[in-house]
């Protein structure tokens, strides 16, 4: 069921987190399936809803630095201050050791912990009337895309939990998920922080993404299937390639998405813009109108952007595209 945020929706919200219920929020990434971190019978139900693999731990969201740190073991408070004061609230994910507040169902049985702010007042707000930390993974199936808007929500979980409908979220794009490995920041997962913000708030510290020998550091989310909208997708570099995609198959319904720049290289072509915060929902609205195939342009509007270049790669090598 979907209500719209409201001071009476928000409590009875964080009402019912705290007496062991699941219920899909907002965030300005994209809507989070939370659960109280003391409440086990809702952590597994978050993972069945989602039929999310057991090895795929759950970020942890918080309203506070204080109450960061007392999910981090103490070695790590210095990672979790720098790192939080500089970037919170706001879509960055650090990974630390964790505290002994924090389970092994929450993490999958890792000694690590996934922790984020949102900087979202509705967020917020859930969070501080539950009066605990929230674990919430993306409110998607496993496998699809992620939920940017509450409809979202509710088409994949078929109204098995309520939904709280701030509108779309701000981003569309998950939190970038980072991990500190000496002096440097280590990216686990692209996402709605660039690496060149995060470089630039935090001075001295370099920023580089996860290489093959950083494996085992890796976000296990991001070894699954992930992304993958029903519709194959394909990526193009040129106006002129689109062209010739759409000709080589007469019979089929295209949609193609391409930057704001690049619609009037396309002419006669359906096109819909393409952004990083309606990636999603364009991924959504293409299996809504059943088209046989999502072409996308992928010019430099697209390949400065890390995060939106890494959601399409997935989504177009998952998808078998012939
Ligand atoms: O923006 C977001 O991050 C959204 C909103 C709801 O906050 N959440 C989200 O959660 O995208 P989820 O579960 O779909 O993705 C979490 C990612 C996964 O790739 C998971 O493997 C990784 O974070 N992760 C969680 N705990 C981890 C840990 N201890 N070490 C490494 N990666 C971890
Ligand atoms: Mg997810």
């Amino acid at each position: 069921m979907i209500v719209p945020a409201t001071p009476d929706s928000i409590r009875s919200a964080a009402e019912q987190l705290r007496s062991g219920a699941v219920v899909a929020i907002p965030t300005e990434t994209v809507y989070g399936l939370a659960c109280a971190i003391d409440a086990p019978e809702a952590i597994r139900r978050v993972f069945e809803l989602k039929g999310r693999p057991s090895d795929n731990p759950l970020i942890v969201h918080v309203a506070s630095l204080e109450q960061a740190l007392t999910l981090a073991d103490v070695a790590d408070h210095d990672i979790v201050r720098r790192l939080g004061s500089a970037l919170w609230p706001g879509p960055l994910t650090i990974v630390v050791r964790r505290s002994g507040l924090v389970s092994d169902a929450v993490t999958a049985g890792l000694d690590t912990v996934a922790l984020r702010m949102p900087d979202h007042p509705v967020t917020r707000e859930i969070i501080l009337q539950a009066g605990v930390p929230l674990a919430a993974p993306s409110a998607n199936l496993s496998g699809r895309p992620s939920p940017t808007r509450a409809e979202h929500v509710e088409a994949d979980l078929r109204g098995a939990v309520m939904v709280v409908d701030a509108g779309p979220c701000t981003y569309g794009l998950e939190s970038t998920v980072v991990r500190v490995l000496g002096t440097q920041v280590v990216i686990l997962r692209q996402g709605a922080l660039s690496a060149a913000t995060i470089e630039s708030a935090l001075g001295t510290m370099s920023v580089r993404a996860a290489s093959a020998s950083d494996e085992v550091h890796r976000s296990p989310g991001t070894r699954h299937r992930h992304y993958a909208p029903n519709v194959p997708v394909v990526l193009c570099d040129s106006p002129e390639q689109i062209g010739a995609t759409i000709e080589a198959h007469p019979s089929e319904r295209m949609l193609v998405l391409c930057s704001a720049d690049a619609i009037a290289a396309l002419p006669g072509v359906p096109t819909r813009e393409l952004s990083a915060s309606s990636l999603f929902d364009e991924f959504r609205r293409a299996e809504a109108l059943q088209v046989d195939r999502i072409v996308v342009l992928c010019d430099d509007n697209v390949r400065t952007d890390a995060a939106l270049l890494n959601r399409l790669q997935r989504a177009a090598e998952t998808s078998h595209a012939s």
